[in-house]
């Protein structure tokens, strides 16, 4: 594994490598075992586009736990910004840094900076997709789950990055994936044929349909960054795709409730629905901590 550009890059088996590394890591950050040796000397550029909180927080914070050093870099202030070429900042980058982490609009400008740079490039959420969430994710399912064994998992809303890389990690790890989006929102048509191809995979119209005996239901903001405009137009189409009560009914009795957060209660998930899973939910964001810290190690010791 030289970078994570896409989840769809990683085998099962690298996807379980990484989850167990994270798992550890997270004992010994609970058990105050010192883990600053990992990353001795090592630096992150994390180069941000669009706004962030668990991922900024989660790589900044993880490299300080590794030992290592983060360097928070907006686009606002880089020339990047400012039109210079990504073949260039990436040639620069790879002189001075161990890695570079970006969350941008394109994926292609991800791929770019890995294919002229020579340091490995992390992928902090495309428009396309958003692998190091999902990591977050697939280790809070198998914490509380205890396997991926025959789990469903039930995306409900936009066919959006988080769409894209969940069906990619529930296909990989084995668990059957249906997903409930307006027509026109749905994921990724290739990412569909593949899922289609490798696993059990469903799509239909009605959330309930979808979160039919489901253990896990997920779902996430009906405008992601860079929608803003269609923020409007997009609630009068999403407006019956809410994680709500009857969505839950459907659902097995224990099943839990995921969100990538940043949630807007009354839209995608009602405020019970929301706080009553909100152990989950939280899980899930400090695990995001432990996965990215995983993929630190992985790609940059
Ligand atoms: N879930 C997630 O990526 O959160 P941020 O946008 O706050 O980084
Ligand atoms: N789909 C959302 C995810 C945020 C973590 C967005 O791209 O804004």
């Amino acid at each position: 594994m030289k970078h994570l550009l896409k989840l769809s890059d990683l085998s099962r088996e690298e996807i379980l490598s990484l989850l167990n590394l994270a798992d550890q890591l997270k004992y010994e950050k609970k058990n105050g075992i010192d883990q600053s040796g990992y990353l001795k000397g090592k630096s992150l550029g994390m180069i941000f586009q669009k706004s962030s909180t668990r991922t900024r927080v989660s790589f900044e914070v993880g490299m300080f736990d590794l030992g290592g050093q983060p360097l928070f870099l907006s686009s606002r202030d880089l020339q990047i910004g400012r039109g210079e070429p990504v073949q260039d900042t990436a040639r620069v980058l790879s002189r001075m840094l161990s890695g570079i982490m970006i969350r941008t609009f394109e994926q292609k400008e991800v791929e770019d900076l890995a294919k002229y740079g020579s340091i490995p490039v992390i992928n902090g959420l495309t428009d396309y997709c958003h692998p190091c969430q999902v990591l977050a994710d697939l280790m809070t399912i198998r914490e509380h789950k205890g396997s991926f064994r025959g789990l469903k998992l039930c995306f409900i809303g936009d066919g959006n990055n988080m769409a894209n890389s969940l069906m990619v990690g529930a296909v990989k790890m084995g668990m059957k994936f249906a997903i409930a989006c307006p027509q026109g929102y749905e994921p990724d048509a290739a990412l569909m044929e593949w899922a289609k191809q490798e696993g059990d995979f469903f799509i239909t119209e009605d959330p309930v349909e979808a979160a039919k005996d489901a253990d896990v239901i997920y779902t996430d903001v009906w405008a992601s960054m860079g929608q803003e405009e269609e923020k409007a137009a997009r609630e009068k189409v999403f407006k019956n795709f809410c994680v709500n009560e009857v969505v839950m009914n459907a659902a097995k009795k224990d099943a839990m409730v995921l969100h990538c957060l940043p949630a807007h209660r009354g839209e995608e998930i009602t405020e019970e629905v929301f706080e009553a899973h909100a152990n989950e939910i939280f899980d899930e964001a400090e695990n995001r901590l432990h996965a990215q810290k995983a993929v630190l190690v992985k790609l940059l010791k």
